[in-house]
């Protein structure tokens, strides 16, 4: 993914001042462009990915969900900082994934990783375990219903991540009034008026929010 929300400047010299990834994320990246094409810019960017590592080693989770996997950047991201703990991901397609499960195993974080297949609202409301950290990326209607899904059982100090909040800058603009656009305003307001939580969006990418539940 590239940057749509900041100057192109501004977002070059961020990337130029994140430290790379390496060449296992960048053959990754390769491959998603050659297999899928357009597709491959649902991918999260490099700079997300360099923030995901930092924010896992931080929050040290013992559970960490991924909802969105595709061909699995942000995964391998996600795993590479855990620290004994494990990752679920949840994702609809078998094709896709396959690609993720064939780079974590090159990666060596295949046995930290636990892939569900399947309608990702129907896996969580089945997932028992307590989490600690969440990264969404999935089909944005249904981000509200990740949220209070994943929100009944996070741990409080514990951390949602959810990608693509800014939509291409779009929420800011009330020219905009497509469908999909307000569907992200509709889960920035609801997330911004939940007393439970303390939140900020980061405008790399195409805007990520940062979600940390209250003690
Ligand atoms: C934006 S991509 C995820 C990109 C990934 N995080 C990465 O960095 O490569 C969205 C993913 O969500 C999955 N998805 C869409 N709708 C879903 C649903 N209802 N349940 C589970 N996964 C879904 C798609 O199959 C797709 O792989």
């Amino acid at each position: 993914m590239k940057d749509f929300v900041l100057d192109q400047p501004i977002a070059q010299y961020i990337t130029d001042h994140t430290t790379r990834p390496d060449a296992l994320l960048d053959a990754l990246a390769a491959e998603t462009r050659q297999a899928t094409g357009d597709r491959a810019g649902m991918q999260i960017s490099p700079t997300q990915g360099r923030l995901l590592t930092m924010l896992t080693e931080l929050l040290a989770p013992s559970v960490a969900v991924e909802v969105g996997t595709f061909t699995g950047y942000s995964s391998i991201c996600l795993a590479r900082g855990l620290r004994g703990g494990h990752l679920h991901c949840f994702d609809l397609s078998a094709e896709w994934t396959a690609m993720a499960e064939r780079y974590w195993r090159e990666a060596g974080v295949a046995d930290r990783i636990t892939l569900t297949l399947g309608p990702a609202v129907e896996t969580l409301a089945g997932f028992e375990a307590t989490i600690d950290l969440t990264f969404i990326d999935a089909d944005k209607p249904n981000y509200p219903a990740y949220y209070e899904l994943i929100m009944a059982r996070l741990r409080p100090g514990g951390l949602i991540l959810v990608d693509n909040t800014l939509w291409t800058g779009h929420v800011a603009d009330p020219s905009r009034t497509d469908p999909s656009t307000q569907t992200m305003r509709d889960f920035n307001d609801l997330v911004i008026e939940d007393p439970r939580v303390t939140t900020t969006i980061l405008p790399i990418a195409d805007g990520l929010t940062m979600i940390r539940k209250n003690d």
